[in-house]
């Protein structure tokens, strides 16, 4: 089974208004201690995993903002990781970088610690919009940040935002029309959503910020899955398009249900132990993760099963049914699921592009 490691660094320069990721702004980091806590729980991990250490595939420094981290710091976890675990040889090391945080000097740090793959969260391509985001850059410093990440790393990923408020099927189509024209390999095209409890919830709440609606947002997302497919970049998961054979190795590991190890304040993590599934889970809050101890807990194995059917049905690949059946002793019952949002293609279970917008209330059906 392929396992990757997934490091969680939770910290920014400032909170977006819309996201609710655990990212916090402080004032000081001691990045020796956060450092430490992380190498303390790879430890962590490997131990649990006895003599059985898989072989590490992908590695994904995430945020939270991890250009806030410097070189020194990313090079010695990944020197932990070496220790601990085998490697492989085409290792993918994945960093995620906001363009506020991204110079030369730190990305070539990067560069020389072991990472070779960037994704650097553009957001938007025009100033108003990042304002009304509450991003710290404008278009320009993104597109610097964009061509340096170029130069410097191999494989490089871009994050766009769109459904923003008032956004127009033609002003999203100009502006994916210049994100396509970077060449990047992979691209990250998320839906703005309103997450609960956060600054933009309340605006919504009162009116004061308003998003697509249903059809309005549909024909955004048909608009997307046209253009990239027809540059070259289809979409491989809900959000993720990337050129055949450039996906993120790492959500793949995800989305095919594979093992890895989730580090730092809040990660998960699914590890395979003695022939059986656990999910590990870590304390969120950042000071009190210093001092805790990483939860593990047994997935049964109908839960299991489920998450398996959830994570594969977001690849447009789908799910191979026999190797489903031959793991859990369960075939899916499609006719529960309305028509349009599934197809089988030969072996292979799929949603399609629109079953994959409401995946949630398909795998409810699917597995009630
Ligand atoms: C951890 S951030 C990426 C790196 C860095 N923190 C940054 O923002 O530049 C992950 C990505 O999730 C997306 N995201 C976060 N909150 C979102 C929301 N409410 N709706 C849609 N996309 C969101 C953004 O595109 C963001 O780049
Ligand atoms: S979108 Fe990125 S920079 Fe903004 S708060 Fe979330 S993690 Fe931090």
């Amino acid at each position: 089974m392929s396992f990757g490691v997934y490091v969680h660094w939770p910290f920014c320069a400032a909170k977006c208004p819309y996201c609710d990721f655990n990212s916090h702004v402080r004032q000081q980091i001691d990045e020796d201690a956060w450092t430490a806590g992380i190498l303390r729980e790879l430890e962590h991990v490997a131990a649990l995993q006895k003599d059985a250490r898989p072989i590490v595939e992908t590695v994904f420094f995430g945020g939270g903002t991890p250009s806030l981290m410097s070189g020194r710091a990313v090079g010695a976890v990944l020197e932990r990781i070496a220790r601990l675990w085998r490697q492989a040889n085409d290792v993918e090391i994945t960093l995620e970088s906001n363009p506020a945080s991204a110079d030369a000097a730190r990305f070539a740090d990067y560069r020389a610690a072991g990472v070779n793959r960037l994704s650097l969260g553009v957001q938007a391509l025009n100033d108003t919009d990042l304002k009304m985001l509450g991003r710290l850059h404008d278009v320009a410093e993104a597109k610097r940040a964009l061509a340096l990440a170029q130069k410097i790393f191999g494989r490089v990923s871009l994050d766009l935002i769109y459904a923003r408020p008032d956004q127009t099927v033609d002003a999203w189509r100009e502006e994916l029309k210049e994100a396509l024209s970077f060449g990047t390999e992979h691209l990250s095209l998320y839906q703005l959503t309103i997450e609960p409890a956060t600054p933009f919830a309340t605006l919504h709440r009162t009116g004061a910020l308003t998003v697509p609606d249903d059809e309005h947002a549909a024909a955004l997302y048909e608009t997307t899955q046209e253009m990239t497919e027809r540059a070259g970049v289809p979409a491989y998961e809900i959000s993720n398009h990337a050129r055949p054979g450039a996906e993120a190795r790492h959500n793949l590991l995800y989305w095919r249900y594979g093992a890895y190890a989730g580090v730092g304040p809040g990660a998960h993590g699914r590890l395979a132990l003695d022939g059986k599934r656990f999910a590990t889970e870590t304390e969120r809050l950042p000071e009190r993760w210093l001092n805790s101890q990483m939860r593990l807990s047994e997935i049964g194995r109908e839960d299991a099963a489920r998450e398996h059917l959830l994570m594969n049905l977001r690849l447009a690949e789908g799910l191979d049914l026999d190797a489903f059946r031959a793991r859990w002793g369960w075939t899916p019952d499609v006719s529960r699921v309305p028509e349009g949002l599934l197809a089988i293609d030969g072996a292979r279970l799929k949603a399609t592009p629109r079953g994959r917008l409401v995946l949630n209330a398909v795998i409810a059906k699917l597995a009630s």
